[in-house]
């Protein structure tokens, strides 16, 4: 057996073990060499089974005296409920509250929970800029040229590639350019809708993309959904008629952090197409899986062209790049065309580097640690919501992503909250943000992808006392 998989397969056993509470905090696991006289392996790969397990906060080493569990799985707060969006109710977006967190991102003093990207700590950066150095230097023009409108040959083909991490068969043809996964979704929102027309989304949603549907005089559906398993297939079903177009965040939606399995996935892209409605997948999130593999996007199963995959590096690599593409199906001429008008070809320095990037095998040494990062975070945060916390709130489980949803007591406000928060250098997105309709008013999300430090655990205690006294 490869060594990867002896050490995964000791690694997931041991986890196996503390998830089903055999192994329970502050247990001493079995030393590294008899756990390598078990299995026949050697040292290196024992501690890098260990290593792993450490990066998940499960176990930590104690000097001279060996391994020890070092958390549980058991959860004493309980996962938020299934959302039931009331569709008769007036929509408005809360645009004045987004402008308030939004106010608030350039103040280094405030702790940002309410930030949509991970920390410059856990992007590579100086890696980054060696590529972008590299592919100034190589381009004869130095990137003064046009792109082909299609997007950069090299950043395609390597977008096409990476899709094998799915079993995605897709070749650089199929893919279109974008600046930015809110871009890709502009352009088939475009290409497949008209004013007027009804869209379904989940709710929560992140507040981006309701704005920008908004925008376009499209009807919202808000549909329920589970914070596992994303959309409720069968409140679906029910608005097919009604409906031109459907968008969903398929992998670690943000807000929720639901992931629909491959089972909703099948029948959702069967669904659609019984009925040629096309169905625009926002993927950006799905490489940030912490399980053992990428789960795969409703795409893997179009069989009708009908799924435009979008996808972007801003949650991976680098949010002011803005690259992204989409996937389109059979809408591809379309796109191209809308993106010849709008700006006929994207900043090929940014799409080169990233290419090269990509080429050279930094992308999946780099997701690999920023994964086990926000593994790590994940974990402590949902410890510190647990410690600090009234026991009544709700917590989300994502399986990927940087975002935690919570549902604290019905007569909280999150709006009136923040206020409070603010004046103590904390920011965290309320829950009325994520919707058009009044709900969610006792909700807030909260970004883990800062880094974990104990300042950090300071102002998450800080922010569950000011929770504890709005009670
Ligand atoms: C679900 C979702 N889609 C799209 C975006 C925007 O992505 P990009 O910066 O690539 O346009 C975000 C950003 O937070 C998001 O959460």
């Amino acid at each position: 057996m490869a060594r990867e998989v002896l050490y995964r397969k000791i690694a997931n056993t041991i986890e196996g073990q503390i998830a089903s509470e055999t192994l329970k905090i502050g247990d001493k696991l079995p030393s590294i060499r008899t756990v390598q006289k078990i299995y026949e392996v050697s040292l290196n790969t024992v501690k890098q089974a260990f290593l792993e397990l450490e990066s998940k906060s499960l176990i930590e080493s104690r000097p001279k005296s060996g391994y020890y569990v070092s958390r549980s799985f058991s959860r004493r707060l309980a996962v938020p409920s299934v959302s039931t969006p009331k569709l008769s109710e007036k929509a408005y977006q809360p645009e004045d509250l987004i402008s308030r967190v939004f106010d608030t991102l350039s103040d280094s003093s405030i702790t940002k929970f309410s930030l949509g990207v991970a920390d410059n700590s856990m992007v590579p950066i100086a890696k980054l800029n060696k590529s972008m150095l590299k592919v100034l230097r190589s381009m004869s023009d130095s990137g003064t040229a046009y792109e082909p409108v299609q997007g950069s040959v090299n950043l395609r083909r390597n977008i096409s590639k990476w899709s094998f991490v799915w079993g995605g068969q897709l070749v650089e043809d199929d893919i279109v350019t974008t600046s930015g996964a809110l871009n890709s979704i502009f352009n088939c929102l475009l290409a497949v809708t008209q004013p007027g027309d009804c869209i379904a989304i989940e709710s929560p949603i992140y507040f981006g993309i309701l704005q920008m549907i908004q925008s376009l005089g499209l009807k919202i559906i808000e549909l329920p959904t589970n914070p596992i398993t994303g959309i409720e297939i069968e409140a679906l079903k029910k608005v097919l008629p009604k409906i031109k177009v459907c968008l969903l965040v398929s992998n670690f939606n943000n807000p929720l952090g639901s992931c629909m399995p491959d089972e909703h996935k099948k029948e959702v892209v069967r669904m659609l197409a019984a009925r040629h409605i096309p169905l625009i997948e926002d993927d950006l999130y799905g490489d940030l899986y912490f399980g053992t593999s990428r789960p795969a996007p409703c795409k893997l199963y179009d069989e009708e062209g009908l799924v435009m995959w979008c996808g972007s590096f801003s949650k991976t690599l680098a949010p002011g790049y803005r690259v992204g593409w989409v996937a389109p199906g059979k809408f591809k001429d379309k796109i191209i065309r809308q993106k010849m008008l709008q700006t006929i070809s994207n900043p090929p320095l940014q799409a080169e580097a990233i290419a090269d990037f990509l080429e050279h095998g930094r992308y999946d040494h780099h997701l690999r640690t920023l994964r086990s990062k926000l593994y790590s975070n994940c974990l402590q945060y949902q410890r510190a919501v647990e410690d600090y916390f009234p026991e009544c709130t709700k917590i989300s489980k994502p399986q990927g992503g940087f975002v935690l949803w919570l549902e604290l007591d019905q007569g909280i406000d999150t709006a009136a909250l923040y206020e409070t928060a603010i004046k103590h250098k904390i920011s965290f997105a309320p829950g009325r943000m994520f919707t058009q309709h009044n709900q969610f008013n006792n909700c807030m999300r909260l970004n883990f992808g800062l880094k974990w430090d104990k300042q950090l655990d300071f102002d998450l205690k800080k922010l569950g006392q000011i929770v504890k006294n709005s009670l």
